[in-house]
């Protein structure tokens, strides 16, 4: 089995980003096993508390990180950009050494707004350069009107919708393959 780490950017107990994340998990083929990770737990990052003894609740984190062969990320749209909890996570497993680096990964934004979280998904996409994380280039997933593809068993039932999440799914299967050939470049 794959386990591929699933990170959702809001904390909030019925929040969309975490429906639309398990929506996801749901396509995967059956060799790939989703993990979730809870990042609402994270202190905020400190470098001064980084130095000696880390924070247990990095430590435990940064393990979940290594520990999976890639990421499905879905995030909320904060002001334009991605929330505060995410950014956090994604800076705290940057140090020590990169966790993230050298993997594929799929991002997903999500909004009630027709404009799907774009800015809060290329602030992602833009982190993603430096911490030498591949993402799916396209298809790009701005995931608009959230708030209304979901049943009272929240679940998506529109098949146009579920066909596209589909497709960023065997996009992100697909290069995941390459990662696990070695067909992609070395880590830096
Ligand atoms: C928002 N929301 C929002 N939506 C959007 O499309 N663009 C934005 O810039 C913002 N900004 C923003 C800031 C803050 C502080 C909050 C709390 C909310 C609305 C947001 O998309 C909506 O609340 C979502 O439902 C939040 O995502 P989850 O929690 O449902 O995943």
């Amino acid at each position: 089995m794959t386990q591929i780490g699933i990170i959702a950017g809001s904390l909030r107990k019925a929040a969309y980003s975490k429906k639309v994340a398990t929506e996801l998990t749901n396509l995967l083929p059956v060799q790939f096993e989703p993990v979730f990770i809870d990042i609402s737990q994270l202190p905020l990052y400190n470098a001064d508390l980084d130095e000696s003894v880390a924070v247990p609740a990095w430590e435990t984190y940064r393990r979940q990180l290594d520990n999976v062969a890639g990421f499905i990320i879905v995030t909320p749209e904060y002001n334009r950009g991605t929330t505060g909890a995410l950014k956090n996570a994604l800076d705290i497993g940057s140090k020590r050494h990169n966790h993230w680096k050298h993997k594929p990964a799929l991002v997903v934004s999500t909004s009630p707004e027709a404009t799907g979280g774009f800015g809060a998904n290329q602030q992602i996409r833009q982190s993603l350069v430096t911490l030498n994380v591949t993402p799916v280039q396209r298809p790009e997933i701005y995931l608009g009107h959230v708030d209304h593809l979901f049943d009272d068993q929240n679940l998506i039932t529109n098949p146009d919708t579920i066909a596209f999440l589909q497709t960023a799914i065997n996009a992100f299967v697909k290069l995941q393959a390459k990662f696990q050939i070695g067909e992609t470049e070395a880590p830096t």
